[in-house]
């Protein structure tokens, strides 16, 4: 039997984080706190951490569903956990992340992918990745009366067409691709931008087109916000880093350490101890001695 699920009602009195509030800091110049979460517990830790805006990242595929990139995870796998993350928060402002596959079609694909992630998860807003074609989704969606986040630069979902994971914009060309489809992403009516991957110097030249706010990861200390994911700055995994990833905590050897303990606990019968275990009365506990006559374990 687990512990029963526990509220964390600290943070009862903070404002929730709306896209007024966004684009109010970004004009105050106050930095805007985003991070991923994939699931109940780590929502409760991100409320009570008292970070802007949550994402319920693709990169789920990777850090918690198993998978080697973020190509396969489906609406219904983000829908599941864009829920749980939902019943955990209060105040940041939810995105849902469109996976691969659930908007370039057409406009009505998006749209309904859209829909489902605000009906079915209680998502604020979604993200959809890459310029071109996808601003014109993006616009569609924002039409349809969903907040969309566009998200430029290294896009994972099509990393193999752009030459693998690696950083955007290093080429005068890619710089100003990258650029134009920020500016699209703008007049599509997104209400913020991801950027990813981009050389600092890139990042500040486009920062001087950008009126919406931009959250980067990877790209410099000029955006607006940033975004890093929950596993890579938790250390709740052991594989690769990327380069602009700072890892504040090491939970991953907390959670060996434990559990290595743990296993040594239940190997030496130390665990569980008395203050683990129920009791029964004398008396009742005489009356089932009379009732099961005591025989040797076998
Ligand atoms: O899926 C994700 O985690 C992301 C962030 C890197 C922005 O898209």
């Amino acid at each position: 039997m687990s512990s029963p699920p526990r509220r964390e009602d600290s943070q009862a009195s903070r404002p929730p984080i709306t896209l007024m509030k966004l684009a109010e800091k970004r004009a105050l110049g106050e930095p805007i706190v985003m991070v991923t979460a994939y699931d109940h517990p780590s929502a409760l830790a991100v409320e009570a951490a008292e970070v802007d805006m949550v994402l319920v990242g693709d990169s789920a595929a990777n850090n918690v569903l198993g998978y080697p990139d973020t190509v396969p995870i489906t609406v219904e796998e983000l829908l599941m956990l864009s829920a749980a993350v939902r019943r955990g928060l209060k105040t940041p402002l939810l995105v849902g992340d469109l996976p691969f596959g659930s908007y370039e079609a057409s406009d009505a694909q998006a749209i309904a992918t859209a829909h489902r992630f605000v009906k079915e998860a209680g998502c604020d807003a979604v993200k959809l990745e890459g310029g071109g074609a996808m601003a014109e989704r993006a616009r569609a969606i924002v039409r349809a009366g969903v907040p969309v986040m566009g998200h430029v630069g290294l896009t994972p979902q099509t990393a193999t067409a752009l030459g693998g994971y690696r950083a955007q914009g290093r080429t005068a060309a890619r710089a100003r691709q990258v650029l134009e489809e920020a500016v699209a992403l703008q007049e599509a009516g997104c209400f913020a931008i991801v950027f990813e991957a981009i050389p600092s110097e890139v990042t500040d030249l486009i920062m001087e087109r950008m009126e919406i706010p931009v959250i980067g990861i990877g790209a410099g200390p000029s955006t607006d916000g940033q975004v890093l994911v929950l596993h890579d700055l938790l250390g709740i995994h052991g594989g690769f880093q990327p380069k602009f990833v700072k890892r504040y905590a090491d939970i991953r050897g907390e959670m060996v350490r434990g559990l290595e303990a743990y296993a040594e606990d239940v190997r030496t019968r130390r665990f569980p101890g008395k203050e683990h275990t129920y009791g029964i009365a004398p008396e009742e506990m005489q009356r089932l001695k009379e009732q099961v006559p005591h025989r040797q374990r076998a």
